[in-house]
């Protein structure tokens, strides 16, 4: 059995889902959905210890939720996805200690974002095993199944339409899409945000996930079963799917 550290990110705004308060804490059937990304995380029996990322403005209402929890430590986050990470991560040795367990240069440490809180825990699990067995990076994803296109940066306005020109098209079966939880071994994670913080400075908005920041260290990325129920909620349409999924699942 491993020791599980989570990072849950939650310091996003709630401006595309059409609320003014922060994302993570506009409710899903009555509930915010930071506690549930939380308490997605625990139901893999292997997690023992969960930073969350809230906005800076925001630490007390995001602090009183999970007051009487131990297990979880409320950071505030960045300006950026990948400075609000970085902060999650550098919380974890802290939090480790206050547990009394041993954090190692292979112990799993999971990305989560708060907008994929039906994350199954059938995807923690996949993505846990597979860094047991000795992967350092391990993402979980699902096949694409709209046709691409690729198009010419340049847009034509006609009467009020936007089109785009077609340049070519993309083999469907070779892309997958990512989600979260994305895993990784402990060292390998931090190292590769210290880079990035190194390299792009406050320009790390350019790196769109975890993975990739590993991918630019020359580590091998690999990718485990994803989900349906891992939607990533962005719109006021994707909270009525979630509301949905959850009432029939
Ligand atoms: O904005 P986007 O939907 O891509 O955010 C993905 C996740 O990253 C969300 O869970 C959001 O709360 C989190 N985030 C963050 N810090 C930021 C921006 C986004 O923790 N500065």
């Amino acid at each position: 059995m491993s020791d599980v550290f989570v990072v849950v990110t939650a310091a996003g705004s709630g401006t595309r889902l059409g609320f003014d308060r922060p994302k993570a804490l506009v409710e899903l059937s009555g509930q915010p959905l930071v506690v549930r990304a939380v308490n997605g995380a625990f139901t893999h029996p292997e997690v023992v210890g969960i930073v969350v990322t809230a906005p800076e403005d925001s630490l007390t209402e995001f602090t009183v939720l999970f007051d009487a929890d131990q297990r979880v430590r409320v950071v505030p986050g960045g300006a950026v996805r990948q400075e609000s990470v970085y902060r999650g991560l550098e919380a974890i040795p802290d939090l480790a200690n206050d547990l009394n367990i041993a954090l190692t240069d292979t112990t799993p440490v999971l990305i989560h974002d708060a907008a994929r809180c039906l994350a199954p825990t059938t995807v923690f699990h996949d993505v846990v095993a597979a860094l047991d067995a000795g992967y350092p990076a391990v993402i979980p994803a699902l096949p694409v199944t709209d046709t691409q296109k690729t198009v010419a940066s340049r847009q034509v306005n006609v009467n009020g339409i936007t089109i785009e020109k077609v340049i070519g098209a993309v083999d469907r079966t070779e892309l997958r899409a990512v989600q979260t939880p994305q895993g990784f071994h402990w060292q390998t994670i931090i190292n590769a945000h210290r880079d990035a913080t190194h390299r792009w400075g406050s320009e790390t908005e350019a790196a769109t996930d975890d993975g990739a920041l590993v991918e630019a260290c020359g580590i091998d990325v690999h990718l485990s079963r994803g989900s349906q129920m891992s939607l990533k909620i962005t719109t006021k349409l994707d909270l009525i799917i979630a509301e949905h999924l959850l009432t029939h699942q």
